[in-house]
């Protein structure tokens, strides 16, 4: 029988390290959060879903050409899942759909659950991880799965370690000493908007560097040399080849040259930094994790070109106020920044960071979907 009502909730995440290696099947070691957003579903027997939103005006439905922009990932949800029975949907929370803490993952999430559930079918943690990331490529974004894998899995008061190539996960115990604070920088960077092309520019150009480097498929996770050796024998810039451009939802239409050496050195020591990161939050030393948030943030502004001065902004008075380090955390473009501190110093970080933009607050390392 299937039932009449489910909630489902979704947690945000931010990033602590690993920013743009998902994709390239490398590493990264984010936290669920949290902040959430909540699915109210309800069977209905005319079989079409619709939704609204207490954040967000004007209402889905899944027969209509003409829904709000919000809607994307409802839409995405629904059509991963083919024809299904009706249901109406109601959505609440107060994670910010700011972009960079994974709004439309988490909704992509509770909704492609919550409409299963309500057909009395409980996906499994990689079923549910799988529909959720092909969902959001088929929204036009070819990311990896760092986001959905971390809404699903993650537990209370860990950071969870992902690898892609093989699957892995692993949790990691995050200090009682360590706070994590996260400030907005003023601009969203929401991945269906202009943040798409920049985004898919960056996964293009991580292929073609790949390809490049002699790499079959084309993939910089299954480099196994020196990286400052590969990075180095790679040109500048490089035009992606045709078959490269290829995406899930279309093609890339941009053909022109893509920064291929800066893009590589970028990823290849951030994996690095993922791995390191990871021993120095179990060795409890902060001010290590700090030094490497700093290191990912100058490498994600200068050599990977995701920074924007608000970002900038909230990295420098986060450190400017006793943090140990800070660094943009997710796709970058606007959206928002990770500070790390001793937790004696947070109240200073929140308060610094805060001023930049009016929204900042203490991440918690919280459970995944629910
Ligand atoms: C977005 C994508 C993720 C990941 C990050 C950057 O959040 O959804 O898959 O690539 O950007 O690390």
């Amino acid at each position: 029988m299937a039932s009449a009502t489910v909630t489902v909730s979704a947690p945000g995440r931010v990033n602590l390290i690993g920013e743009h290696t998902d994709y390239s099947l490398l590493p990264v070691l984010p936290i669920a959060i949290q902040r959430r957003i909540t699915v109210h579903a309800q069977a209905c027997d005319n079989g079409i879903v619709t939704a609204v939103s207490d954040t967000f005006a004007g209402s889905f439905r899944s027969d209509s050409e003409d829904n709000p922009a919000w809607s994307r990932y409802v839409h995405a949800a629904v059509k991963i899942l083919g024809s299904r029975s009706g249901a109406h949907l109601h959505l609440e929370g107060d994670l910010p759909p700011t972009g960079g803490l994974s709004s439309s993952s988490a909704l992509t999430v509770a909704v492609v659950r919550s409409l299963l559930e309500l057909s009395d079918s409980r996906p499994s943690d990689d079923h549910l991880i799988d529909l959720a990331v092909r969902a959001e490529r088929g929204a036009g974004v070819e990311g990896g799965a760092m986001d959905q894998t971390v809404i699903v899995r993650a537990q209370a008061g860990e950071a969870l370690r992902i690898d892609f190539d093989p699957p892995a996960h692993r949790p990691v115990a995050v200090p009682p000493d360590v706070a994590f604070v996260v400030g907005y920088s003023g601009a969203p960077a929401q991945k269906g908007d202009e943040a798409r092309d920049r985004y898919n520019a960056r996964v293009v150009g991580c292929r073609t560097a790949a390809h490049l480097l002699g790499l079959d498929p084309p993939i910089l996770g299954r480099f196994s040399g020196t990286a400052k050796d590969a990075v180095e024998s790679l040109p500048d810039e490089a035009v992606p080849p045709e078959g490269l451009r290829l995406l899930s939802e279309g093609r890339f239409e941009d053909s022109s040259p893509l920064p291929v050496k800066a893009y590589a050195r970028h990823v290849l020591t951030e994996a690095v930094r993922v791995d390191d990161v990871e021993a120095a939050l179990r060795a409890g030393d902060i001010d290590a994790v700090g030094s490497l948030f700093d290191a990912s943030h100058a490498s994600l502004a200068g050599d990977f070109g995701v920074s924007t001065p608000g970002l900038d902004a909230l990295v420098s008075a986060a450190r400017e106020a006793g943090a140990s380090g800070a660094r943009l955390t997710g796709a970058g473009f606007g959206g928002w920044a990770v500070a790390v501190s001793p937790v004696d110093r947070s109240p200073g970080v929140l308060a610094a960071m805060a001023t930049v933009a009016g929204e900042a607050f203490v991440a918690i390392p919280s459970e995944g979907v629910r």
